[in-house]
């Protein structure tokens, strides 16, 4: 059944460059239902959070949040929806020339429905969150790749999203930066958020989430949970938990 509160692609269809991405994709996140798209690097994970927020047309079928379908629509007819998603970019994406405060402030502040006195006090309250307050004046090129990333999550948070998309936000980090994202990840759960990663970070992937999407060759490979994915017969995914010397030349 379908729930109101889902985001959901169904049918879709997306190429780019003459290569096919995704065929007949159908994909739903619903409220409360943590989930990961795994899949190797150029599968289409980043492609299909862009879909999924609308930011990429797909060629044939739908994307709907909640009751909406957005296909079609122009960014203006899904605001209200939109604004219920945050994005957290593969690589964090922070804007250079400003500072951590006007990074993570940067979009209520464009919103111009609070005073600066509001928007600091929630930049503060996000960037203790992501335990990086003492960042607040510096500028990205200041930061570690861990501190960025946690930036990218306090900016992400900043507008009180439901749901949080998460593009590798694992990926060059050390093992106490991975268990820091972790478990923010985990605490923003708690909270009553749902989030969805693509990543290719099985650790990251199985701490933090319910339910597993594998995308292979522009299809979905298998859905399911982890039991399920360690369980699997597919032999694509099985080569995916376990490498093999013959992963290497593919
Ligand atoms: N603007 C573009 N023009 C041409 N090809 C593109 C464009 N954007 C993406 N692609 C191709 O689409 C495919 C999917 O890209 P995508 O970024 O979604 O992969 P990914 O699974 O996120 O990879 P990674 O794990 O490396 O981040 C890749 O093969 C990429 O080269
Ligand atoms: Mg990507």
């Amino acid at each position: 059944m379908i729930s109101n509160d889902s985001i959901r692609m169904e049918k879709l269809c997306y190429s780019v460059g003459g290569r096919r991405i995704l065929e007949n994709f159908d994909f739903q996140l619903d409220r409360g239902v943590n989930r990961t798209i795994l899949g190797i690097s150029g599968a289409g994970k980043t492609t299909i959070l862009k879909l999924l927020l609308g930011l990429l047309e797909p060629n044939s079928g739908t994307v709907s949040i909640g009751n909406l379908c957005i296909t079609g629509l122009p960014e203006s007819g899904f605001m209200q929806q939109r604004k219920q998603i945050a994005i957290v970019f593969q690589g964090g994406a922070l804007f250079d020339s400003m500072t951590v405060g006007e990074n993570v402030g940067y979009r209520l502040f464009e919103e111009g429905h609070l005073s600066q006195a509001e928007i600091s006090k929630i930049v503060l309250e996000k960037l203790g969150f992501v335990g990086v307050e003492a960042a607040l004046d510096l500028y990205p090129a200041e930061l570690s790749g861990g501190m960025k990333k946690r930036v990218a999550i306090a900016r992400a948070l900043a507008a009180d999203p439901d749901y949080i998309f998460f593009d590798e936000p694992t990926t060059g980090l050390d093992p106490i930066g991975v268990y820091n994202i972790c478990n923010l990840m985990q605490r923003l759960q708690a909270e009553g958020k749902t989030t969805l990663m693509v990543t290719h970070d099985l650790a990251t992937a199985f701490a933090t989430s319910q339910r597993f999407t594998f995308l292979h060759d522009a299809q979905m490979l298998f859905e399911g949970s982890e039991e399920e994915m360690r369980c699997s017969t597919i032999p694509e995914v099985i080569e995916f938990l376990s490498p093999t010397e013959r992963s290497l030349f593919v």
